[in-house]
């Protein structure tokens, strides 16, 4: 009787390799990176490796993330207390620490493609995604009117592509309304699509001082227990007009990168979010994890699921991992 012997395709290098039927390159990666608005990087207690940079420490940082053959940054700033008001209007300062970056970042490095993330946590007095109401509830319709100036303020700094991550309905729509309206036709959306309600932002929100002062975000990003809900997010963010839709957490949401993957025709980023990475970094700074296998492990996992553009806070490692340096 003849026996299956799937072994066979596993049996040397050179077959693995050619049999792989997933692969991972810088070239789907985009790197995150914290911005503050004074002198010298400080370390970020919960993600070791990563820092709030300076602006000279973001020029350093996108020149390396070139030559280690990362082609995009996505910006999040660290903004100062006395800068945060209830409607968030720093958010659309032309003059303000992102629309700096983004213009300082295209006059250096032409070819690196800059991302900015659009909603109101790092402006609002309040740590909430948008504009909060007396009684503490986060007002939609009001709160799209500010990401809209949000969005073109960073489009006239010269963003290549706009990331609404606010969850607010119908945001996507506006955005590129008031983009295309004001001439903008070239610049993308990144819709995060499908945001849920994790727990897993804790690092990010120590990075940038941005937890919300009450309450939590539930009332806007997405619960942890649904998967059919991604669809209607991506429905809704397709027939607005995203460029490419997002789903995040990646880790602990495969199957909803896979769903919207089968769903829409548009390319799909996945963000593997400061809590991964911190997981990740935290196990191998013990001892009890392989990094560069887990990493790259995590980093396949989430191309399996049918993510073609990963976010992560390994990009410049990863990029290197695979380039077979260090
Ligand atoms: C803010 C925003 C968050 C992240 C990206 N944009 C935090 C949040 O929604 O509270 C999280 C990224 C990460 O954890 O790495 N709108």
């Amino acid at each position: 009787m003849l026996i299956e012997r799937p072994r066979r395709n596993r049996k040397s290098a050179w077959v693995r390799d050619a049999v792989r039927e997933t692969w991972v390159a810088p070239r789907h990666f985009i790197y995150p990176l914290f911005i503050h608005d004074g002198s010298g990087d400080h370390d970020i207690g919960s993600m070791p490796g990563c820092a709030r940079l300076s602006l000279d420490g973001l020029w350093r940082e996108a020149e390396g993330a070139l030559a280690d053959g990362v082609g995009a940054i996505v910006l999040f700033p660290a903004v100062d207390e006395s800068l945060k008001s209830p409607l968030g209007e720093e958010s659309f300062n032309d003059e303000g620490l992102v629309q700096r970056a983004i213009r300082g970042l295209k006059q250096r490095f032409a070819e690196l493609t800059v991302v900015t993330d659009v909603a109101l946590d790092p402006y609002s007095a309040d740590g909430h995604d948008g504009i909060v109401s007396a009684d503490g509830r986060v007002l939609n319709d009001e709160t799209v009117e500010v990401l809209r100036l949000q969005a073109l303020s960073q489009a006239r700094a010269g963003a290549d592509i706009i990331s609404p991550s606010d969850m607010m309905d119908g945001r996507v729509g506006a955005i590129r309304e008031a983009l295309d309206s004001d001439g903008f036709t070239e610049v993308s959306i990144l819709a995060y699509t499908a945001k849920y309600a994790s727990a897993f932002y804790g690092p990010f929100r120590d990075a940038l001082d941005s937890a919300p002062k009450f309450g939590d975000k539930k009332t806007y990003q997405m619960d942890p227990g649904n998967g059919r809900e991604a669809l209607r997010e991506t429905e809704l963010d397709v027939s607005e007009g995203a460029d490419m839709v997002m789903v995040k957490p990646a880790g602990p949401f495969l199957d909803v990168i896979r769903r919207v993957r089968e769903a829409t025709v548009l390319p799909v980023a996945a963000y593997q979010v400061s809590g991964e990475y911190a997981m990740l970094k935290a196990a191998s700074q013990n001892g009890w994890l392989d990094e560069r296998k887990t990493v790259l492990e995590s980093l396949y996992g989430i191309r399996r699921a049918g993510a073609d553009i990963i976010l992560t806070y390994y990009a410049r490692q990863a990029a290197r991992w695979l380039s077979g340096a260090t």
